[in-house]
C-alpha cells in the first residue's frame, strides 16, 4: 500500500485551496483510515476560508478542512471492533475541532483518519456520493434534537406512536433540516416545518406533516397555529434569521420552552467578495454580537431557553453512539432514513473542492454539494 496522500489544503486566508502531496500515517487507537471516494462541503468550510482570522484561531495553515466523507476502510487502529478493511463507510471528520486540531482528520483529502465512533457502515446499494451528504448535517440535527442541554427529545427507537407531540423545524429544506425532520419523525414526533414553496413536497416526503413558507409574513402565526392542539416538544431554528421567529413560536405555542439554534445571527456569505475585509470583518462581528445579544434578551424576557448548537459536539457525548452506531446503519439499510438532501456532484478530483465551496456559498436549495474522489 502506497503511503502517498493528496490533500486540498487551505494555505492562507482568501486563497483558493491548493492540491498538495502529503504523507500518510496509520490510524491510532479507536480510529480507522478511509480512502475517500466522495466528500461533501458545508457552509463552515468557506466561512473558515473567508473569515478564518477570527474563527478557528487554533488552525495553523496549511490545514485540511472538511467534515463529510464516504469511502472504504483501508486500515483500522487498535481497539476497533465495528469495522474491517474493505468496509464501505461514511463518517464525520473532526480534524478542525479545537481539541483535535489534526489535518489528518480533515475530509478534503484522499485518506482521512476517522474516529470509529463517528463512522457508520453504508448499505451495498448506496453510492458514496449519496452517503457523503450525511455526516455534519445529521450530526448538527442530532445535537439540536437530542443533547440534554438542547431539546433533549426522546431518541429514535423509543417512539411512542401517536403521542401528539410536535417538533418545529424552521428551515426544513436545509441540509441540517432535512436530517432533523427525519430524526424527529423516527423518534415518534409530528413535525411542522418551513421551506420555500418549491420545496414543500420535498420536506413532506421526508416526513413533515405541515410546511409553511418561511418568507411569508404569517409564518410565525401559521406555524404556531399548526402546533396548537398538540404539545410543542421543542423548536429547532435553522437558517440566518431563524432564531427570532422560533423564539416567538416557542413563546406563543406553550409547551417546551427550548429553542436550539443552528445558525449565527448574520450571514458570512458576502464577506468572500469584500475587498475591504479589515473594515468588513469588525463590522460583521459587531452586527453578530448586537443581534445575538438582542435575541438572548428577547428569549429571556419570554422565558425561552435559546442555545447555539455545536454540530460536532456529539463526539463527546452519548449522541455520537446513538446516531453512528445504534441508529444510522440500520435505518439506512432498511430504507427508513433517506440520505438527504440529494447530492449535486460538481466534479471529480481534489481540485474541484474549491469549486464545491464556491458553489455552496453562492446558495443551494435542498441539495448537497459533493465532489467525487
Ligand atoms: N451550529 C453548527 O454546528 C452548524 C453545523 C452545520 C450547519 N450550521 C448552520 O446551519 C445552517 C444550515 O446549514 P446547511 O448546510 O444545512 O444549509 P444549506 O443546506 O446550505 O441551506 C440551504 C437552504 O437554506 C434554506 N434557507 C435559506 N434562507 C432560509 C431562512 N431564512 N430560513 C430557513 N431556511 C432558509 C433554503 O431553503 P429554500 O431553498 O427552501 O428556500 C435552502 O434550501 C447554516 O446557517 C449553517 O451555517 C451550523
Amino acid at each position: 500500500m502506497t503511503a502517498i496522500n493528496h490533500t486540498a489544503s487551505i494555505v492562507a486566508l482568501d486563497r483558493p485551496l491548493e492540491v498538495r502531496e502529503a504523507g500518510r500515517s496509520e490510524p491510532g487507537p479507536n480510529q480507522i483510515m478511509v480512502r475517500n471516494f466522495a466528500v461533501a462541503v458545508n457552509p463552515v468550510d468557506w466561512v473558515i476560508q473567508t473569515a478564518g482570522a477570527f474563527m478557528y484561531r487554533w488552525i495553523k495553515k496549511p490545514f485540511v478542512l472538511g467534515s463529510d466523507v464516504a469511502g472504504e476502510v483501508v486500515a483500522v487502529g487498535a481497539g476497533v471492533s465495528r469495522f474491517s478493511v474493505g468496509d464501505r463507510v461514511l463518517g464525520l471528520a473532526v480534524g478542525a475541532e479545537k481539541d483535535v486540531n489534526d489535518p489528518r482528520q480533515g475530509a478534503f483529502q484522499e485518506y482521512t483518519v476517522l474516529a470509529e465512533a463517528l463512522a457508520s457502515r453504508i448499505p451495498d446499494g448506496m453510492t458514496f456520493e449519496a452517503a457523503a451528504v450525511l455526516p455534519l448535517g445529521l450530526s448538527t440535527a442530532a445535537c439540536g434534537l437530542f443533547q440534554k442541554g438542547q431539546l433533549a427529545l426522546r431518541h429514535p427507537g423509543s417512539a411512542l406512536p401517536g403521542s401528539g407531540e410536535t417538533v418545529v423545524v424552521w428551515g426544513g429544506s436545509t441540509s441540517v433540516g432535512s436530517n432533523a425532520i427525519q430524526l424527529a419523525v423516527a423518534a415518534g414526533y409530528r413535525v411542522v416545518t418551513t421551506a420555500s414553496p418549491r420545496n414543500f413536497d420535498y420536506v413532506r416526503r421526508l416526513g413533515a406533516s405541515e410546511v409553511f413558507d418561511y418568507a411569508s409574513d404569517s409564518a410565525v402565526a401559521d406555524v404556531t397555529a399548526a402546533v396548537a392542539g398538540g404539545r410543542l416538544a421543542g423548536t429547532l431554528a435553522i437558517g440566518t434569521g431563524s432564531a427570532r421567529p422560533c423564539v416567538d413560536i416557542a413563546h406563543a405555542a406553550g409547551g417546551s420552552r427550548r429553542v436550539a439554534l443552528a445558525s449565527p445571527a448574520v450571514s458570512f456569505a458576502a464577506l468572500a467578495d469584500s475587498r475591504r475585509k479589515s473594515v468588513e470583518i469588525p463590522r460583521l462581528l459587531w452586527r453578530l454580537m448586537s443581534s445575538t445579544t438582542s435575541l438572548m434578551i428577547r428569549a429571556r424576557v419570554r422565558g425561552i431557553q435559546a442555545r447555539f448548537i455545536w454540530g460536532s459536539s456529539l463526539k463527546d457525548d452519548e449522541v455520537g453512539d446513538l446516531i453512528f452506531r445504534d441508529f444510522l446503519p440500520g435505518a439506512l439499510e432498511d430504507g427508513s432514513f433517506l440520505p438527504s438532501p440529494p447530492p449535486r456532484v460538481v466534479g471529480r478530483g481534489l481540485r474541484n473542492v474549491q469549486l464545491a465551496l464556491d458553489t455552496q456559498r453562492a446558495g443551494v436549495s435542498a441539495e448537497k454539494i459533493v465532489v467525487q474522489l
